[in-house]
């Protein structure tokens, strides 16, 4: 059991803040114009996200078990289908996919702390940057060795189980890295096109945003708080019975859309600046941040830090994902937990070659361009739409159906602690209808 509520929301944090919050969120915002996908983002979050986080961690603590048996626990004691366990599977799927995609960018960012701590940045300009990073990535040798060092760090973490040193180190770095990005924010607004940047995220503009720009939007609610696919069920489970699961939610949820949120006015500022591309695509923080970096006073301690602090959040996020498949490897193939961790990892990192070559010998490689959805997508922009579009929203609606309208009522609102009135009764409702039609309308205007 977590010692308190403090040691949950920090693992649960630690999972929900990381690579979508700094790298997905500015990036995938630039491409989809700016404030009106913002707007549909936090609804997202407020509407879907929230309500399904309370679920999941709910069903979490209720089953007490990994996500495939706490599904299976629950659904049979209640007299319900064996089928649910399925969602655990999925789970298990998604997390496999989506961590060969995040440790290459993770990649990125251990590669950047070197650059920053041998001042690469140091008065260079944008064109200088941005051969940096073109370099980094049509170059496949060096990403894979970026790629292999994020993963066997990870592998690490997770075989000698030393989660709770690293959730201790957690506990001083996380805030760190907040008062780091609150910096660069002060950056942004002292050096920086801060009223255009602002205005970018703020100020929207509808017609700039697309029907997948709203599908974006919603995956990357479900992407950023970690929520769909069982991790923070698994989290869950450990928390004591006498803490809320609505107002530990709803914290870890409201600190994660903070980062997010900093990390855009950190960012928009020195694209405008700049006079660079909003929607240059996932390079955008790695062609802008070490702009300020070279410029500023302090840049190389800060940069260093910066994207040091952006691995461990990175690396709290991707052992939440190895986890869950090293535990069903335990479970169900009755290995140890060191060998689950390498077979899991290197199968893992094996996937993450594809990644790799996505961004230089594949970058014309579109595998499913004959379906009119993917024309024009890369094999990690696949696992990206895969993941985050479909997989957790479909996951996060069958935990939003299970727990408003198969679970045992009772147990729901015991859980949830916060009486049968009016407050109840509308979390309910939300759960029963607003997110699984939000994700439902979602889906069906993307399928036409
Ligand atoms: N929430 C993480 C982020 O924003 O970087 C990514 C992630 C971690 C997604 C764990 C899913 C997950 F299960
Ligand atoms: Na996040």
């Amino acid at each position: 059991m977590w010692s308190s509520r403090l040691a949950f929301i920090l693992a649960a944090s630690g999972s929900a803040v990381g690579l979508g919050n700094i790298w997905k969120f500015p990036y995938i915002t630039g491409e989809n114009g700016g404030g009106a996908f913002v707007i549909v983002y936090l609804l997202c979050i407020a509407m879907i996200g929230i309500p399904i986080m309370i679920a999941e961690v709910m069903i979490g603590r209720r089953g007490g078990r990994s996500p495939i048996n706490t599904m299976r626990i629950l659904a049979s004691r209640d007299g319900l289908s064996k089928r649910w366990g399925w969602l655990g599977w999925m789970g298990i799927i998604a997390s496999f996919m989506i961590l060969s995609f995040y440790s290459v960018i993770g990649g990125w960012a251990i590669s950047y702390v070197g650059h920053a701590a041998s001042s690469t940045f140091s008065g260079a300009d944008t064109e200088t940057i941005g051969a940096l990073f073109g370099g980094l990535l049509g170059d496949p040798s060096t990403l894979l060795l970026w790629h292999s060092i994020f993963m066997v760090a990870v592998i690490m973490i997770v075989a000698r189980g030393i989660r709770s040193g690293l959730e201790k180190a957690v506990n001083v770095l996380m805030p760190l890295l907040f008062l780091l990005l609150l910096v660069m924010v002060g950056y942004a607004l002292a050096s920086g096109d801060f009223a255009q940047g602002f205005a970018f995220l703020f100020q929207p503009d509808f017609s700039k945003l697309s029907t997948e720009g709203v599908l974006t939007a919603l995956g990357h609610a479900f992407f950023t708080l970690s929520l769909g696919m069982g991790v923070m069920m698994a989290y869950g489970s450990f928390l004591p019975k006498k803490v809320s699961v609505v107002k530990t939610a709803v914290t870890v949820s409201i600190v994660d859309t903070v980062v997010a949120l900093l990390a855009g006015l950190a960012i928009f500022p020195l694209v405008f600046a700049n006079g660079l591309e909003p929607g240059a695509g996932p390079g955008l923080i790695f062609q802008t941040l070490p702009l300020a970096f070279g410029q500023m006073t302090g840049g190389v301690l800060f940069g260093t830090l910066f994207f040091g602090l952006l691995v461990v959040a990175a690396l709290t996020s991707a052992i939440s994902l190895l986890e869950p498949v090293v535990e069903w490897l335990e479970e169900q193939k009755g290995i140890s937990r060191t060998v689950g961790a390498l077979i899991g990892g290197l199968s893992i990192w094996v996937l993450g070659i594809a990644t790799v070559l996505s961004f230089n010998e594949w970058a014309d490689f579109h595998p499913l361009a004959f379906i009119p959805v993917f024309e024009g997508k890369t094999v990690f922009d696949l696992l990206d739409y895969f993941t985050a579009n479909l997989m957790m929203p479909l996951g996060g609606m069958l935990i939003a159906i299970f727990a408003g309208w198969f679970m045992n009522k009772q147990a729901v609102e015991n859980e949830l602690d916060i009486g049968n009135g009016a407050l109840f009764k509308s979390f309910m409702f939300v759960l029963r209808f607003v997110t699984p039609a939000g994700v439902a309308v979602v889906f069906v205007y993307n399928l036409l």
